[in-house]
């Protein structure tokens, strides 16, 4: 089983290997809504996720479904052009292979962005939360069955998932480029539904600041691979107590759009740093 999956990755890693004229140690994945980064992107090459061997395909709107290798303000990097989401139906495994064909790459550094739901009462949409820590509330983990001890530990650590150096630069860049940022706890759930007032306010109280569903299995095999990870939420609606939104995906996706600039130009700033 754990042969069969090496090998598997391996046949990813080799194709990209074989086309690769950069290498990349930074891999960007775009959440909901924040595909327009590309845009900044000068890109050298795009890979439809169909004609990456073993690659899995993506099926959600807003999420196109490339691979691209390029340069991000001089910077290489590989992004994942639309992500996997375990409400979709991947097994979480699936939802995760894009980091380990990242970590096999030879990328160090995981940049990971999602539209989330803000429980924190002084949170407004728009708004832009780095992430410090993270709740799993997926009833899942991508790290579930045999363990391959070449590819990360059976118990992984997960005291500092998201890295204290990163979020300082960002909040170093933030500020240099006058860009209101708030900073939190990121609770991750399976979806595909929206909350309750109920569960907003449940996870508010266990100590989550925003609610999303994705980021927590990748940061978690992030870590595993030995990774250093940085992530931030687009705080697309709000789940405060009492101003519950009733939100929609296409809600989502747009507000999500509007904090795009701002979350393109915190991106560009951090990258020579990291
Ligand atoms: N809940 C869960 N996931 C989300 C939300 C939300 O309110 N907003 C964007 N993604």
């Amino acid at each position: 089983m754990l042969e069969e999956r090496r090998e598997t990755l391996q046949k990813t890693i080799e194709f990209l290997q074989n086309r690769m004229t950069i290498q990349p140690k930074i891999a960007i994945v775009l959440g909901s809504g924040l595909g327009g980064l590309t845009k900044e992107i000068e890109i050298l090459d795009e890979i439809p996720y169909g004609e990456i061997p073993n690659f899995p395909v993506s099926t959600v709107k807003g999420h196109k479904g490339t691979l691209i290798f390029g340069r991000l303000n001089q910077v290489e990097v590989v992004v994942l052009n639309g992500r996997f989401h375990y409400y979709e139906g991947y097994p979480m495994q699936t939802v995760t292979y894009p980091e380990h064909v990242f970590a096999g790459l030879g990328v160090k550094t995981l940049i990971l962005s999602n539209a989330a739901g803000g429980m924190n009462p002084t949170f407004q949409v728009g708004d832009i939360m780095l992430i410090r820590d993270h709740i799993n509330m997926f009833g899942s983990n991508p790290l579930l069955g045999p363990n391959d001890d070449t590819l990360g530990p059976r118990f992984p650590n997960m005291s500092q998932v998201y890295s204290p150096r990163l979020l300082k630069i960002a909040h170093q860049k933030a500020k240099a480029l006058g860009i209101h940022v708030q900073e939190g706890v990121y609770i991750g759930v399976s979806g595909p539904c929206f909350e309750t007032p109920s569960e907003y306010k449940a996870y508010y109280i266990l100590g989550a600041d925003a609610v999303g569903m994705s980021t927590v299995p990748e940061a978690i095999v992030g870590v595993y691979r030995g990774l250093e990870v940085f992530a931030f939420s687009v705080i697309t609606d709000l789940g405060i107590v009492g101003q519950v939104m009733e939100a929609t995906h296409e809600e989502v996706l747009a507000a999500a759009t509007g904090a795009e600039p701002n979350m393109v130009k915190l991106i560009c700033e951090m990258l020579p740093e990291i």
